[in-house]
């Protein structure tokens, strides 16, 4: 059997790969740059001189890696000594040797993009730990905190709705709670349009309400797995012994308005008894813009209790609460922010795939997750997603993912070819969406 195909690459001139290396990295570099500067002051007040001094080193750092990546310069060993620093260079050292039969160098616009724009994404956090006191100054928390505050109005309608549900829930016949949790998936699922990365960091907020246009948007759901869902947990229900657990992990994507989203499903599986608990996984530095770490997870809840709506500061409280009995559990681990596909899960962090082994379900959030999960590659569109994993088959998965990047598996012989001709770029606006499931029911 042939081996997986090759990696989507900024090589292939013209690839979203390629544009996104030459116009959305720079961009988002470029942003970075400009947040540094507009702290300015608040580094100087909080610090004084250091904190100018650091501010100028790490604005430097950053230019230096923009003119790296213009101008297609070899990827170098990360300098500074940290928990995944090791990880990383061997992880390069490994990307030569794939290029030692040609004597070339792994570069910005010829080596796998999923590395290299990961890679950029560590060297953001590089240039900051490197620039003490301000080595702990997140550079995009700005714009996901004010991506949560411009999604205001869906926030309220969101948790109104998820509260009004709690009055009843009680009482929901089968066919109901199926329907409501099918709901809070998809709102789960367009919540993922948000990401910041996708706009170059301007912030897109989620004005819609949601609720209201999910039969809109059924169409745009390419391929639709949420009755395994349905079936696995409400049998995992069904037999479940008192006091015994029914656990969902899900792995975190955007912060903002796609983490409440996300919450709010995990607070219907708990009250519906679907599971019993939630493991939730972020990401430990600051990545891919918008993505959610244990600050933002924090800060979020916090906002919410603290709202003047009282259904919001209802769910916040409620969630804190889950916190606090333990059915809601927040993990961190490093292997998140490498480059490694998961299909490497099992030796490159053996101790998170054990954890995920241990749950009935596991859902990913968002277009990286699917990239990693599928290694960023070249399949056919109708590969199965089984395959496609590689080997990464810790527990039964579901990828929540709205199409952002050119990968998509698992699709029906000729949905591909039909969507191309109509929506050329159907792979990467974002429009559309899928719930793809692969393990035993
Ligand atoms: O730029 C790479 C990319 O994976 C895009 O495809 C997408 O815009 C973004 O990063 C991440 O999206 P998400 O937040 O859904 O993982
Ligand atoms: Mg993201």
């Amino acid at each position: 059997m042939a081996g997986p195909p090759v990696s989507l690459s900024a090589r292939d001139v013209g690839s979203f790969a390629y544009l996104t290396v030459k116009d959305r990295l720079p961009q988002i570099l470029t942003k970075a740059i400009d947040t540094l500067h507009r702290h300015k002051s608040e580094f100087f007040e909080k610090h004084g001189e250091k904190g100018l001094e650091a501010e100028k080193k790490a604005i430097s750092l950053l230019s230096k890696l923009r003119n790296e990546l213009q101008t297609d310069k070899p990827i170098v060993p990360l300098v500074e000594k940290f928990v995944d620093t090791d990880l990383w260079n061997q992880y390069l050292e490994y990307q030569q040797s794939l290029l030692n039969e040609s004597n070339g160098k792994p570069r910005w616009f010829l080596s796998p993009w999923l590395f290299v724009e990961c890679y950029m994404y560590r060297r953001i956090h590089e240039a900051v730990i490197q620039s003490p006191p301000i080595d702990d100054f997140d550079i995009f928390k700005e714009l996901k905190d004010q991506n949560f505050f411009e999604s205001q109005e869906s926030i309220i309608a969101l948790c109104t709705h998820l509260q009004e549900l709690m009055k009843t829930i009680e009482d929901l016949d089968e066919n109901q709670l199926k329907n409501e949790f099918f709901k809070v998936l998809q709102i789960s699922l367009w919540g993922n349009k948000c990401d910041l990365s996708l706009s170059g960091g301007k912030t897109i907020s989620q004005k819609i309400n949601l609720i209201n246009s999910l039969e809109d948007l059924k169409p745009f759901i390419l391929v639709n797995d949420m009755e395994h869902l349905w079936s696995l947990l409400s049998n995992c229900k069904k037999k479940r012994e008192k006091a015994s657990i029914t656990r969902v992990d899900i792995v975190l994507d955007n912060s903002g308005f796609e983490l409440v989203t996300d919450l709010v499903l995990a607070d219907l599986l708990l009250s519906s008894k679907l599971a019993t608990e939630i493991h939730f996984y972020g990401k430990t530095i600051p990545w891919f813009v918008s993505d959610t770490t244990i600050h933002d997870f924090n800060w979020i809840i916090e906002q919410l209790k603290h709202s003047n709506h009282k259904w919001v500061s209802k769910c916040g409280v409620d969630w804190e609460n889950h916190i606090k009995m333990g059915r809601w559990v927040y993990l961190d681990h490093m292997f998140w922010t490498l480059p490694h596909e998961f299909s490497a899960m099992p030796q490159v962090a053996p101790d998170l795939y054990a954890t995920l082994q241990k749950a009935h379900l596991i859902l990913f959030k968002g277009d990286l997750n699917y990239r990693k999960l599928t290694g960023d590659r070249r399949w056919e569109f109708t590969i199965p997603f089984h395959e496609a994993l590689n080997g990464f088959h810790p527990a039964p998965v579901c990828s929540i993912r709205t199409l952002k990047a050119e990968v998509q598996v698992g699709l029906q012989p000729g949905q591909g070819e039909q969507l191309t001709a109509s929506v050329p770029n159907w792979l990467t606006i974002g429009k559309y969406g899928i719930f793809q499931f692969d393990g035993p029911l």
